[in-house]
């Protein structure tokens, strides 16, 4: 596995790999690598020929009072994990790499980044979009590899990989869970012990109205009632949201029909954790 800092050694490598015609799986990440990421690296694995792999805290994807300093960082530690899992290449840049002084072009999707967590984190997905289009630039990749746990993002950047034409596969895999449930998040380690123990309200929750679905319940206004009352139960917990939507527009679904978004995100404390599910077993995104 070789370890790159700079844009120039990895456009000299991806120039490289192109004269021999293998595959490229991608995995963009933030670091502080968990089994969500490393099961997107393992099929990433199964599906390329090569995979490589990003590791940059984003900053432009943090808003002023969020957790961009305190985000964790676990390189060394990130770069084993990486080596164990088979990556042919990390991308590891500085920030100046990726924004240069005097940088100033956003790649922006219009509507669906207004939806759910673009409510109260307005320039988010702006910072998502302008350095994913930057690393598809980088490693064109023939596939890019996404969690479900941020299914707002794969919308996003299904959008925009489409709108922009980028010739990259999205491929979308199952979020990873703890023991109990809680969806795997590097800002799990925000938790204290009280907080973490409540937290599993959300997937018990978004559990119990898969399950509703599943017995004939079609009125979303009972599906996000019921996961309110669960989740007000809890006194650590403080909703954000709890929606119900079309995964075309991200727009509130009037009935359900299998296929529509089920998403909330909650503060516990500082710690603000989202979840989801798509209803009837549907994809998120066509592929
Ligand atoms: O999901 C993440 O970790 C980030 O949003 C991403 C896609 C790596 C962009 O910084």
């Amino acid at each position: 596995m070789r370890v790159l800092r700079t844009v120039a050694e990895l456009r000299s490598c991806r120039k490289d790999l192109s004269r021999t015609g293998s595959s490229v799986g991608f995995v963009p990440t933030m670091g502080c690598l968990h089994e969500g990421h490393l099961s997107l690296m393992r099929t990433a694995r199964q599906q390329n020929d090569s995979v490589w792999v990003s590791i940059f805290v984003n900053p432009t994807q943090f808003g002023p009072n969020e957790d961009f300093e305190r985000y964790p960082r676990t390189e060394s530690r990130d770069i084993e994990l990486c080596r164990e899992c088979g990556v042919e290449i990390l991308f590891i840049p500085p920030a100046r790499e990726m924004y240069p002084e005097g940088s100033q072009t956003w790649v922006e999707v219009e509507h669906l980044p207004k939806a759910l967590c673009g409510a109260s984190r307005p320039t988010h997905f702006r910072g998502v979009t302008t350095v994913v289009a930057k690393l598809f630039n980088l490693v064109q990749p023939d596939r890019a590899y996404f969690g479900q746990k941020d299914a707002q993002q794969v919308i996003v950047l299904d959008r925009m990989t489409r709108d922009l034409d980028f010739p990259v596969r999205l491929v979308v895999c199952p979020t990873v869970r703890e023991s109990d449930g809680l969806a795997l998040s590097s800002r799990n380690v925000y938790l204290d012990a009280e907080q973490r123990e409540q937290a599993v309200v959300l997937s018990q929750a978004l559990a119990e109205v898969e399950e509703l679905f599943e017995k004939g319940e079609r009125d979303p206004n009972k599906i996000t009632e019921h996961i309110h009352n669960r989740i007000q139960a809890m006194p650590l917990a403080r909703i954000d949201y709890v929606s119900v939507v079309r995964t075309t527009n991200l727009q509130p679904a009037e009935k359900l029909d299998g296929g529509e978004l089920v998403a909330l995100a909650v503060f516990f404390g500082t710690t603000r954790l989202i979840d989801n599910i798509v209803l009837g077993e549907r994809s998120l995104i066509d592929t």
